[in-house]
């Protein structure tokens, strides 16, 4: 496996993969890689002839107020994931390299960035549009793999591709949750033990509701069972519950067509997002 830095160097490189007929899975990261990313990597793997994961703590997607200078970080730990799960180039370039003096160019897609995580993060889509954008023109891969647990991000850089023609498959991955539910997420490692014990509220309220869903299609009433659940964790500050068509991301009343049932909520510091997909059968 090649580590790189610079944009001029993976290019180079990606232009030789081109010479010979190679297809190219790229998965984005930001890093402090978990058995969610490597489930990502392992089906680029699968179907493509050669991988590259990239890992950037992307600044521009992070708020005033939010976690940037704490992000976790890893590079060697994060290294050895990548080579012993068969990844051909590990791109990890600098701020200035990907944000050089005078950069000045965004990318915004509008209408479902103003939802959901869009609403208390107002920023945060504009910040993952562009370096996805940068990231995809980078790589030119043939397919990009993104997690389901970041719904909302992958329906808005699912909208860029589309309205702006960029040539890349997007691959959507299920969510990989620990034995007892827990979505997996790099910011899992802020949570102290009494903490990661109240974090499983959020993939339990989501069971039940999951359960309620298949004889009660009313969208309030399955959002007060999820708050019910949630608040008996004295940890726990909701920042939204949600249902919304997996189409539009538009809030639904009565569920008659597939819907994602997304949630956030602080326990103690640590923001903290997972979601269902309940599809109509
Ligand atoms: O999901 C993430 O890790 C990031 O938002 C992404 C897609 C790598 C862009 O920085």
């Amino acid at each position: 496996m090649e580590v790189i830095t610079t944009i001029k160097e993976i290019k180079n490189k990606i232009n030789e993969f081109k010479r010979n007929n190679e297809t190219i899975g790229f998965v984005p990261t930001m890093g402090y890689l978990h058995e969610g990313h490597k489930s990502l990597i392992d089906r680029a793997r699968i179907e493509n002839t050669k991988i590259i994961v990239s890992i950037f703590v992307n600044p521009i997607q992070f708020g005033e107020n939010e976690d940037l200078s704490t992000y976790p970080r890893n590079l060697e730990g994060d290294s050895d994931i990548c080579k012993n799960s068969g990844v051909d180039i590990l791109f990890a370039p600098t701020v200035q390299e990907m944000y050089p003096n005078g950069f000045s160019s965004f990318v915004e897609v509008t209408g479902i960035t103003d939802c959901l995580c869009g609403k208390s993060r107002p920023s945060h889509f504009r910040g993952v549009t562009t370096v996805v954008m940068k990231l995809l023109n980078i790589t030119s891969c043939t397919k990009a793999y993104l997690g389901e647990k970041d719904f909302q991000q992958y329906k808005v850089i699912e909208k860029m591709v589309k309205d702006l023609n960029i040539d890349t498959t997007l691959v959507p991955c299920p969510i990989y949750r620990e034995d007892d539910g827990l979505a997996k997420s790099s910011r899992n490692s802020y949570l102290n033990s009494e903490e990661r014990i109240s974090a499983l509220c959020l993939s339990k309220a989501l069971k039940k509701a999951k359960i309620e869903l298949d004889k009660n299609k009313d969208a309030k009433s399955i959002i007060e069972i999820i708050k019910n659940e949630i608040s008996k964790e004295p940890l726990a500050k909701i920042d939204y519950i949600e249902i919304v068509s997996q189409d539009t991301l538009k809030p639904i009343t009565t569920i008659k067509e597939n819907v994602l049932i997304a949630i956030a909520v602080f326990i103690g510091k640590t923001r903290l997002i997972d979601n269902l997909l309940y599809n109509i059968k």
